[in-house]
């Protein structure tokens, strides 16, 4: 069986930058060491490179363009993160979407570079064509929870299980994350059961007074 993920997006929040992203940073490499479960960040881009220096957690890029090194101002190139030292990458989160042609330019790009993978779909129907890609992961969130502290798992479980079920049937070695408000061990719990090999969750650490208990609380029933 596969070993629980928990990877958490600091998106831009001020609570994600300067010494607060460290503190998240250290509070997940600490539950990480104490438990064995994996837990990853997604820090900005102006924070990735310090993240992966100091801390021994996997560290993804909130995005990724298909693009190579040469004239794309703004841009953001896989070898440019590899070098920054991430070990994956978010592509086509529901706050930053992109096309398909953009999405399979971004994974290929990922890819040719080691980067694991993790496309972000908003429904069953786009979980099984980012699927079909072959991603390392699919993230399923439904954009409506994003950020409102009501968790997937709760709300909206038919489609963390309608995800899995697509996933699986386009292919199998693509593992399902769930995300949107996800913020307690009950929430990772159903997601597992459901079939996830984790979560993807933001504000419900990266915006609490006291993200090391929210991470020991997330992995207590993995
Ligand atoms: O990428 C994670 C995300 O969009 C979910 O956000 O704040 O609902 O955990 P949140």
């Amino acid at each position: 069986m596969t070993s629980p993920f928990i990877l958490i997006n600091f998106k831009t929040y001020r609570e994600g930058t300067g010494h607060s992203a460290d503190r998240i940073a250290r509070a997940a490499q600490a539950v990480m060491e104490d438990t064995g479960v994996e837990i990853g960040i997604a820090p900005s881009f102006t924070e990735l490179r310090r993240m992966a220096k100091h801390y021994t957690i996997p560290v993804f890029a909130q995005h990724i363009d298909g693009v190579d090194a040469g004239a794309h101002t703004g841009r953001i190139p896989a070898y440019m993160l590899t070098m920054a030292g991430a070990s994956g990458t978010l592509i086509n989160h529901s706050e930053r979407r992109l096309t398909l042609a953009e999405i399979e330019a971004g994974l290929a790009a990922a890819e040719s570079a080691k980067l694991q993978t993790v496309i972000c779909t908003n429904n069953i129907r786009a979980t099984a064509g980012a699927a079909a890609l072959g991603p390392s992961y699919v993230a399923i969130e439904p954009p409506e929870l994003i950020g409102s502290g009501i968790s997937v798992a709760t709300a909206d479980p038919g489609i963390i299980e309608g995800s899995v079920r697509a996933a699986e049937e386009k292919n199998p070695s693509v593992k399902v994350l769930a995300g949107a408000g996800i913020h307690s061990g009950k929430c990772v719990r159903i997601a597992l059961d459901l079939g996830c090999t984790g979560v993807l969750l933001a504000s419900g650490v990266v915006k609490a007074d006291d993200p090391e208990a929210v991470l020991r609380d997330l992995v207590s029933r993995c």
